[in-house]
């Protein structure tokens, strides 16, 4: 299980492992550079909605020291632009929950300019801390939901690489993979353009014992006719006090499948994951280049100028979810009025 960020203490950096590399290289970035974790979740060197938040957390940090601010005001001034320049993905709800959370930590704390910058490094460095407690959490609460012997059909990547470390779906996994004495199976289609599944979420399980096949996406609806799946696990990018999930796309239609063969449909995400805002309407769905279609691996598999829609993530909506599994509880068949039970 990789550590995908930390704040070395030493040196004041941030080191975080090159997603965009693996699983054929285990490259890192070390930075001192807020405009450099912004670079990195732009072109996906880290990705996976918690490991975002991690990242901006840290970002902002960065920004702290890079400020030089000789007044609380000039460092104020100097995070909020920090915090745009961080804001480089708009589905993700995890990067504007740490860039706001580190915004009001800074005008809320107290001392000089330099205590208020080791604040908030400690700051970025508990998000983190917290991000692995909720991970764990969130595992041992899916327990009751999974089963000795159970095969688990995921998408894209939830695993550590997603995260600070274990993972949302990965702590599913590894949890019920512990307790069940290894009597845990995965299936993880391939997710197509940028094939989180078949790069991150089959080597992380792979390295990790876990038995895990991969799939293409066209195959889920053959794979749960055929009986191979006892219920799919996916993580989230945001969740709605509605209880629609955004995730990757491909989520919608695993759903949609699922309900048709009567699977059991589970989304598992940390608190800090959770919008409680945002109306359906108003989610920002990323659509990125359309290269990350047409190119694989440096080659084209079309021609170059063919026209493409290449949205990163869709919203399965509440009817179709068994429960939405959080490190604070899991809410079953959600409704508005059972998510806000969460925040009891
Ligand atoms: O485009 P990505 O790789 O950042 O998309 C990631 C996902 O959709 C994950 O399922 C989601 O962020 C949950 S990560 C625990």
């Amino acid at each position: 299980m990789y550590r995908t960020i930390e704040w070395l203490d030493d040196t004041n950096e941030v080191k975080l492992v090159d997603q965009t590399k693996l699983p054929l290289a285990t490259d890192y970035i070390v930075t001192k550079s807020h405009e450099r974790i912004a670079q990195s979740i732009k072109v996906m060197e880290i990705r996976g909605a918690p490991a975002i938040g991690a990242a901006a957390g840290m970002g902002m940090a960065l920004a702290a020291i890079e400020s030089n601010a000789k007044s609380k005001s000039e460092l104020i001034s100097y995070l909020e632009k920090a915090a745009k320049t961080l804001n480089t993905r708009p589905t993700a709800v995890n990067l504007t929950w740490a860039t706001n959370r580190m915004l009001n930590f800074a005008k809320e704390a107290e001392g000089t300019v330099d205590e208020i910058i080791q604040k908030l490094i400690e700051e970025g460095k508990e998000i983190a801390e917290e991000d692995v407690r909720m991970c764990r959490s969130l595992g041992e609460h899916a327990l009751q939901f999974i089963k000795p012997g159970f095969t688990i059909q995921t998408i894209c990547n939830a695993g550590s690489l997603a995260t600070v470390h274990l993972g949302t779906v990965g702590a599913v996994v590894r949890v019920a993979h512990e307790k069940y004495n290894g009597d845990i199976k995965v299936y993880a289609t391939e997710t197509r353009p940028r094939q989180q599944g078949a790069k991150l979420t089959v080597y992380e399980f792979i390295e990790d014992g876990i038995d895990t096949t991969l799939i293409t996406d066209g195959m889920i609806g053959t794979v749960f006719r055929d009986d191979r799946i006892n219920c799919c696990v996916v993580g989230a990018d945001r969740i709605l006090r509605t209880g629609h999930v955004i995730n990757k796309i491909g989520t919608y239609t695993m759903a949609i499948t699922a309900k048709y063969h009567n699977i059991p449909f589970y989304s598992v995400a940390p608190m800090s994951t959770i919008d409680w805002e945002t109306n359906v309407e108003d989610v920002a769905i990323e659509e990125r280049d359309g290269d990350e279609i047409r190119i694989i691996n440096g080659e084209y598999v079309t021609v170059p100028n063919a026209k493409v829609y290449n949205p990163a993530f869709d919203i399965t909506p509440p009817e179709l979810i068994t429960a939405i599994i959080t490190d604070k509880g899991a809410v079953e068949h959600p409704t508005e009025t059972k998510m806000k039970r969460l925040l009891a």
